[in-house]
């Protein structure tokens, strides 16, 4: 079922094919079918650490037929080709790479690794054992350009993946912090957010690095940001260590990016109604500029507030978008289905595609 003619044609009619796009691999957001339509003009090679998992070859197979990526499957060969044989699907063509048995290329990666961590307290023999964890020698994949991204964390808790991407990728020059941001769907439509998965308590001076990366990750959607940070303040209504630190992040970002429509602090409501804006704080930049990307205070209340609301407020979470790393790395919510994967996958290769989201 999942042959289409389509995607052997060439495509002219990009509106129909969206939406003949959304019936197949049932995405029903605009954004992410953008997305995905920019993937397949030119699909790149992405890496799953964790390739014996049923999700993952499932995702993998939609992936393939639909020409969106070309996934690479590491893990143990033998128990991936028993999951694909259970699940009657077809990956013939698909590369596995089997770490395990890889000697040559494991000694390779070790050799690599140790070159990189020598001075970070890593010796040769713990840099060869690191390299049997996927997330290790999937990054190295990525980092030697064997695979243009990485997909891994649907089964391991987030730090364990991202550490070893940030020791062997590591931040994009220019920058030295990496943020996670989600896209909301709502019915009002989409709103980003960030820092969702990585800093747990940035200081001022780093939440303006986190403004700078998530307004590339918005624009990287093809949307301006207008960005409110948040706080339980309002301009200088309460005291406190976050009211201050979201206070002087707003001024330093005001300072740092003047064309940029940036405002703060303030409560999550004022941001989101332009009314209350109005009456009570006329002076706010955000008025006539809807807000669409919000930017949290520490890692708790990003966290908190998006898995709440794509709890109870019928929206749909796409992301973690892992922002700033200097190759495509992106982790997956733990336990993510086969859609949310494809949209990562998707935000993937176009990253691939634009060199990296910055
Ligand atoms: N940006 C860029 N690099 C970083 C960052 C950052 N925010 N934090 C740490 N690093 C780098 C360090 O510079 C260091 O590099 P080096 O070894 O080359 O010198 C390396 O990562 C390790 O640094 P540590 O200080 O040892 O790492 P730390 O213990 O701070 O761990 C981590 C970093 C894993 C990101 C940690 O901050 C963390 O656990 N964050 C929360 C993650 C999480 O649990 N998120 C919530 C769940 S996610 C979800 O809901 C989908």
């Amino acid at each position: 079922a999942m042959e289409s003619g389509v995607a052997k044609t060439i495509i002219t009619d990009w509106e129909a094919y969206e939406l003949e796009l959304q019936e197949r691999i049932g995405i029903d957001q605009r954004l992410m079918l953008r997305v995905v339509t920019r993937a397949k003009k030119n699909p790149k090679r992405v890496v799953f650490a964790e390739a014996d998992n049923v999700k993952i070859l499932k995702a993998a197979q939609i992936l393939k037929d639909e020409r969106i990526a070309i996934p690479i499957l590491l893990g143990r060969k033998e128990k991936i080709e028993e999951i694909i044989q259970e699940n009657n699907l077809d990956l013939t063509g698909v590369q596995i790479v089997d770490p395990y048995t890889d000697d040559e290329r494991l000694t390779k990666y070790g050799n690599i690794l140790f070159e990189k961590r020598k001075r970070k307290g890593l010796t040769p023999k713990e840099c060869f054992r690191l390299m049997r964890d996927r997330n290790y020698f999937g990054s190295m994949m990525v980092e030697l350009g064997e695979a243009d991204a990485l997909i891994s964390g649907l089964t391991k808790d987030y730090p364990k993946t991202i550490l070893p991407a940030l020791q062997v990728i590591g931040v994009k020059e220019g920058t030295d912090r990496v943020a996670g941001m989600y896209i909301m769907n709502t019915e009002r439509g989409p709103f980003f957010f960030s820092d969702t998965t990585v800093n747990v308590n940035p200081t001022a001076e780093q939440l303006v690095e986190i403004i700078g990366l998530t307004a590339n990750g918005v624009k990287f959607f093809d949307i301006d940001p207008k960005v409110a940070i948040l706080s339980y303040s309002n301009f200088g209504s309460a005291k406190g260590e976050v009211a201050t630190k979201t206070a002087k992040a707003t001024a330093l970002a005001k300072a740092k990016y003047p064309d940029m429509v940036i405002e703060g602090e303030m409560q999550a409501n004022v941001a989101l109604n332009e009314e209350i804006q109005q009456e009570n704080y006329p002076f706010s930049s955000l008025i006539g500029n809807r807000t669409n990307t919000l930017i949290f205070p520490d890692l708790s209340s990003g966290n908190i507030a998006y898995k709440l609301l794509s709890e109870l407020g019928h929206a749909e979470a796409i992301g973690p978008v892992l922002l700033g790393m200097n190759k495509p790395v992106h982790i997956l919510q733990l336990g993510s289905s086969i859609r949310e994967i494809i949209n990562m996958v998707a935000i993937a290769v176009v990253d691939a595609q634009t060199k990296g989201i910055k």
